[in-house]
């Protein structure tokens, strides 16, 4: 079992690459499938849940090399409709192939995905939108089957929550048809933007006809592309917060500003100063930070996927500070953890009362999903002594190198086999 070590106390400096946003990355792959000519994606950040989508995608009928942070797909003349349970079980994501498979082959069978213990995530939207759009599903023995009854020529679809997930289902399956989409109330996250840039480049027909609303006219084809994956903007919102709680200047390259607005409004409002050095450079000064009350909510408001990390940060912020959460049912996995480490947080249903201690005391801790595990790698970063962290497995599916560019700034931590 792989652990990371950390001991508390050591500054960073320098710079960090932010790698190609995961979250991007994994419907452009499942897109792929609705491609049969070769695809060239650049900027790919190599994490566990890639190589499980690439895994994914091979099983379905692709070819895929990997040349450091560059795939190559191709589509092999053999194709399947099988998404099994052993590719999709530790990845939610993998939900996303059964819009193409769809689309492309009129019949799907995917098992129900796994991915994060933070909350119930059903996928009763995309199979809501799926049924709405003509399909047949059923949920046997754990997967979900589906295949076309009679499609629809003209949908209009107003999705019931903002899913980032049923977003993307719904755009996935519609690109690629003989039909004219209309999605309302649509997730407007930068990745779901970056999948319909990708389709757009293939020849897909999306226009976003209203903030929240897009139409999509079916194509025949889509075609061959070679296509930059958007950095991932909330590694970069983790890096801002591991530069502010161990109060050191550092600088982060390859950000897309806009982007991270959302992120830098809270820390700024939270006393954290930042200077963009260039169009792609954000400097971070780590004044001494004010407590803060935030809710996380859908793009464009603060990100749940930075939840656990700023609540590691409030941990050490003189004063009370409150963090609601409002997506995900059970996201606050990390609280035990860092109680562990010394920290003060009252839980109230989806509200953290957050008590600023002097410091964090280093302890044996355990991963429960990819953010809380980051979040105790931050607290690790400044708790006195050693941290040790169990179960990094998380870490390992949506972080690139974290130790490896954490190590380069300073940081006192390594990972040991045990
Ligand atoms: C994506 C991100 C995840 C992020 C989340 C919210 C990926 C691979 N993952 O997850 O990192 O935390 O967006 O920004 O991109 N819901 C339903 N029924 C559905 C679908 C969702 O009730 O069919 C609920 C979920 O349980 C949750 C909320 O809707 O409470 C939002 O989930 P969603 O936006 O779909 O998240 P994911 O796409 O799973």
């Amino acid at each position: 079992m792989k652990k990371i070590i950390i001991k508390g106390g050591a500054k960073l400096h320098g710079s960090i690459n932010i790698s190609g946003s995961k979250n991007a990355c994994l419907p452009i792959l499942a897109a792929t499938l609705l491609i049969e000519e070769k695809v060239t994606l650049h900027n790919v950040p190599l994490v566990r849940d890639i190589l499980t989508m690439v895994s994914l995608l091979e099983s379905l009928g692709k070819s895929i090399k990997i040349k450091k942070n560059i795939l190559e797909i191709k589509s092999q003349k053999k194709k399947n409709f099988f998404a099994k349970y052993d590719l999709v079980k530790t990845m939610r994501a993998g939900i996303l192939v059964i819009g193409p498979l769809l689309a492309k082959l009129n019949k799907a069978k995917v098992s129900l995905p796994g991915g994060c213990a933070i909350g119930a995530r059903p996928v009763d939207i995309h199979l809501d939108f799926l049924s709405k759009k003509g399909y047949q599903n059923k949920i046997i023995n754990g997967y979900v089957v589906s295949k076309k009854k009679k499609l629809r020529k003209q949908l209009s679809y107003l999705f019931k929550k903002i899913s980032v997930g049923a977003t993307e289902t719904a755009i996935l399956n519609s690109c690629l048809s003989n039909s004219e989409v209309r999605l309302k109330n649509i997730a407007i996250e930068p990745e779901v933007f970056d999948l319909i840039n990708f389709l757009i480049s293939a020849g897909a027909n999306i226009k976003s006809t209203s903030k929240r609303t897009l139409l999509i006219k079916g194509v025949n084809n889509l075609q061959g592309t070679e296509y930059n994956i958007m950095p991932d903007r909330i590694e970069a919102g983790t890096y801002m917060i591991a530069s502010i709680i161990t109060k050191s200047k550092i600088i982060l390259n390859n950000i897309f500003p806009d982007h991270i607005k959302n992120i830098i409004k809270v820390l700024k409002n939270g006393g954290i100063k930042f200077k963009f050095i260039s169009d792609s450079s954000l400097k971070i000064f780590p004044n001494k930070p004010k407590p803060l009350k935030i809710k996380t909510v859908p793009y464009p408001g603060f990100p749940t996927d930075m939840q656990a990390q700023l609540m590691s940060l409030l941990t050490l912020t003189k004063g009370s500070s409150e963090i609601t959460e409002d997506i995900f049912e059970n996201r606050f996995l990390h609280v035990l953890e860092l109680q562990r480490m010394g920290a003060t947080i009252e839980i109230q249903n989806n509200k953290a009362k957050i008590t600023g201690v002097e410091s964090l005391s280093g302890a044996e801790v355990m991963a429960t999903d990819l953010r809380a595990s980051v979040c105790l790698v931050l607290a690790g970063l400044v708790a006195k002594g050693e941290t040790v962290i169990n179960r990094i497995y998380h870490l390992e599916r949506g972080y690139e190198n974290l130790v490896g560019k954490l190590k380069k700034c300073g940081a006192k931590i390594k990972i040991i086999d045990a």
